[in-house]
C-alpha cells in the first residue's frame, strides 16, 4: 500500500512525496507578468511538497484574464521564471508551471491586449474582478478556424520558454473554465467546423495543444489538468454520456503520448475519474475541488486506496509552507486567509509560519 509520503517517478523526475501543490492564482507578480523575489521566495517555501504545479500562467498577452498573474511568453519573465526554478531547486524541489489561457474570462483593463477571444462569441457569465473593481465579463471574439494553429503555437511556444526558464514541465490547464475547458464544453463551445459540433471535435483543440507542447519540450515534461463536470464559470457539463464521450476521446488521444501525468479536480471515487484513469494507464493526480478543503485523511485515502497516485492540495498548502511535515509529525495546522487569497504583498503569501 503507497502512503502519500513514499517517492513516485513523474516523467523522468523521482519526487519526494505524492503531495503536489495544486496551481493556485495568487496575483503577485509586476505590470509586465513578471514573477518577483517574492514569487520565487513563496514557491521556494513550498518545495517539502514532492511537485508544485505553479499558478495559471498565460501563454501570451491574450490569454491573460486576470491582473498581476504570471505569463511565459516574454524574456523578461523567463528571467522572472528562472529565480523561481533556482529557488526551489536549492531547496530539493520540483516545479511544473500551469499554461492558463484564460479565454473569455477576463477583462480588458486587466491585461495589456484587450481582446478577448474564445471557441465562440458567448460571454462567461457574472462579473470579474479588476483593478476597477467587479465589472461584467465582455463578449469574447470566437476564434476563426484558420488562427487556432496559431493559438496553438502560444502554448508550445511558452512550454518551451518554461524549460528554458529551467522549470521542471508545464500543465496544460483544460479545467476550470478557461480556454481548453470552454473548447471541450458544448456550452461555451458552439463550432460547426472541426474543433466543435461533436463531443469528439469538442477534445480535439485540447489534444492538440498537449500534442505540440509535448512535441515542443519532450512528453516526460507535460501534464494536463482537467475538469470534467465540474459546471464552472458558465462552462456546463451535465449531460453524462457526452462529458463520457469528449473526456474518453480526450484521454484514449493523450494517453500513448506518455506525457508526466493526467491531474483531475472531481471525485476520484466517481465512475466517470475512474474510467479516464483506467484508460488514460499513467500516473494520476486528483483534487476533489472545492467541496472540502483536502485533508490529510481525504488525501492519505485517495493514495492508499490506489484511486490515483499523487494528490494535488490547495489551500492547505497555501497557509502551511512545510505542509507535508506537518501531515508527517501530526502538527497542527495554520488556518488559510481568504481575504489575502488575490493580490497584494507578503501578508497571507510568504508569511504564514513554518515549524521551526
Ligand atoms: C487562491 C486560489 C487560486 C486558485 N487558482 C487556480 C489556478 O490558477 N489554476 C487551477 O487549475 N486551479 C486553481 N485553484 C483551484 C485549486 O487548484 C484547487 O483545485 C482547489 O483549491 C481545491 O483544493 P483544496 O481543497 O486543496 O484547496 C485555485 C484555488 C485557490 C484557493
Amino acid at each position: 500500500m503507497s502512503t502519500l509520503f513514499d517517492p513516485i517517478n513523474v516523467g523522468k523526475l523521482t519526487l519526494a512525496n505524492r503531495v503536489a501543490m495544486a496551481p493556485m492564482t495568487r496575483n503577485r507578480s509586476d505590470d509586465d507578468g513578471v514573477p518577483t523575489a517574492l514569487v520565487a521566495e513563496y514557491y521556494a517555501q513550498r518545495a517539502g511538497a514532492g511537485l508544485l504545479i505553479t499558478e495559471g500562467t498565460q501563454p501570451s498577452a491574450t490569454g491573460q484574464g486576470y491582473f498581476a498573474t504570471p505569463g511565459l511568453h516574454s524574456d523578461a519573465q523567463v528571467e522572472g521564471w528562472r529565480a523561481v526554478a533556482d529557488a526551489v531547486h536549492a531547496r530539493g524541489g520540483r516545479i511544473f508551471a500551469q499554461l492558463m489561457h484564460a479565454g473569455r474570462v477576463g477583462h480588458p483593463d486587466n491585461k495589456t491586449t484587450p481582446e478577448l477571444v474564445a471557441p465562440s462569441a458567448v460571454a462567461a457569465p457574472g462579473e470579474i474582478f479588476t483593478r476597477k473593481g467587479m465589472q461584467p465579463q465582455p463578449v469574447p471574439r470566437a476564434l476563426e478556424e484558420a488562427e487556432i494553429p496559431s493559438v496553438i503555437e502560444e502554448f508550445a511556444h511558452a512550454a518551451r520558454q518554461a524549460v528554458a526558464a529551467g522549470l521542471d514541465g508545464v500543465e496544460v490547464h483544460a479545467a476550470n473554465g478557461y480556454l481548453v475547458h470552454q473548447f471541450l464544453g458544448p456550452t461555451s463551445n458552439l463550432r460547426a467546423d472541426g474543433y466543435g459540433g461533436t463531443p469528439g471535435n469538442r477534445a480535439r483543440f485540447a489534444i492538440e495543444v498537449v500534442r505540440a507542447a509535448a512535441e515542443a519540450i519532450g512528453p516526460e515534461k507535460v501534464g494536463i489538468r482537467i475538469s470534467p463536470a465540474h459546471n464552472i464559470q458558465g462552462v456546463i457539463e451535465d449531460d453524462e454520456q457526452a462529458t463520457a464521450a469528449t473526456y474518453g476521446t480526450l484521454v484514449d488521444a493523450i494517453a500513448p503520448l506518455g506525457i508526466a501525468y493526467l491531474s483531475y479536480v472531481a471525485d476520484p471515487r466517481s465512475a466517470l475519474a475512474r474510467d479516464l484513469t483506467a484508460r488514460f494507464g499513467g500516473v494520476t493526480i486528483a483534487n476533489d475541488g472545492f467541496a472540502a478543503v483536502t485533508s490529510l485523511e481525504s488525501a492519505q485515502a485517495i493514495v492508499s486506496e490506489g484511486l490515483a497516485d499523487m494528490v494535488a492540495v490547495g489551500r492547505p498548502l497555501l497557509a502551511n509552507p512545510d505542509l507535508v511535515e506537518r501531515w508527517r509529525s501530526g502538527a497542527t495546522l495554520n488556518e488559510a486567509n481568504q481575504a489575502t487569497f488575490y493580490g497584494g504583498g507578503a501578508e497571507g503569501y510568504t508569511d504564514y509560519p513554518a515549524l521551526v
